[in-house]
């Protein structure tokens, strides 16, 4: 099986609907509309085309379509994600906002130098090194002259190896996460022709997201309303990893980072 086909396997829609609950609707990775805020804090948005990979259920382009007035294409591996967040495009937005499948990291699916930045997160470490080699190089493509790239990703202090807590976090949800470094991305930066421009520590935030996120799964009213989707033992399952995610961040074995490149 390619990698492309077991991610696609690890995103179920009892999964994706379990992380809504936790997450808010349209994101499948933590801290909502404020996360993409300081992940594109600085940034003159407006009116700029975005290509976001991984674009998941859509909240993260919908947030830069209606907050910022970016042009977004969101593209994704996953058929039935890319049906859904279309189908939860307002009318009014449709011609600033569409998402696209596509399945090959090695063509995406765009001309060259079609957008003025590439957003994505929480999806890269769904790759490994030379994977993510391959989708930069076409990125790179598909990017015009002076163009950003924004990165939000999950990083370890060791190549190849997660500490502890990951590897339970990871065997929970059954996701295969690739531990690379920040040297693993000044590499890529280097041999996909783009420049590093920065890579900023955003551990602290993200403890705090995943301990709101544990807190807020075990309070009874959330625990009500998924009663009939979920059982209590995974709810509470659920609970617990991100206790030990925020943990995982706390103690630096889990390198939350927003990464700048430019073209
Ligand atoms: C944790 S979710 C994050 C989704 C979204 N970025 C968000 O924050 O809500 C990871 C997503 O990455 C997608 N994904 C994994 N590998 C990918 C790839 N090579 N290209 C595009 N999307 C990919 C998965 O299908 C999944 O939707």
């Amino acid at each position: 099986m390619s990698s492309i086909e077991k991610v696609q396997n690890e995103y179920p829609e009892d999964l994706c609907t379990l992380l809504e609950a936790a997450y808010g609707k349209g994101f499948l990775s933590e801290g909502g509309t404020e996360a993409i805020d300081r992940l594109v804090e600085g940034f003159g948005l407006k009116d700029k085309k975005i290509l976001e990979i991984g674009s998941g259920m859509g909240g993260a382009a919908l947030h830069l379509v209606q907050k910022f007035k970016a042009l977004v294409t969101g593209v994704e591996i996953n058929q039935p994600m890319v049906d859904e967040a279309n189908k939860r495009v307002p009318q009014s937005l449709k011609r600033r906002l569409e998402f696209v499948y596509y399945n090959d990291i090695n063509h995406l699916p765009f001309g060259n130098e079609s957008f003025d930045f590439a957003f994505s997160k929480g999806v890269l470490l769904h790759l490994d090194v030379a994977d993510k080699l391959s989708l930069f190089r076409e990125i790179f493509r598909v990017l015009r002259p002076e163009a950003r790239v924004i990165i939000g990703d999950w990083l370890s202090p060791v190549h190849g190896c997660w500490g502890k807590r990951m590897r339970e976090v990871a065997e929970l949800d059954n996701l295969s996460l690739f531990a690379n470094t920040e040297e693993d991305y000044r590499e890529i930066a280097r041999q996909s022709g783009f420049k590093l421009i920065s890579i900023d520590d955003d551990n602290e935030v993200y403890a705090k997201y995943n301990r709101d996120i544990a807190d807020y799964l075990q309070n009874p009213e959330t625990r009500k309303r998924l009663k009939g989707k979920f059982a209590e033992e995974r709810i509470q399952a659920e609970s617990d990893s991100y206790r030990v995610l925020s943990d995982a961040i706390r103690e630096k074995e889990l390198l939350i980072r927003r990464i700048v490149f430019g073209k």
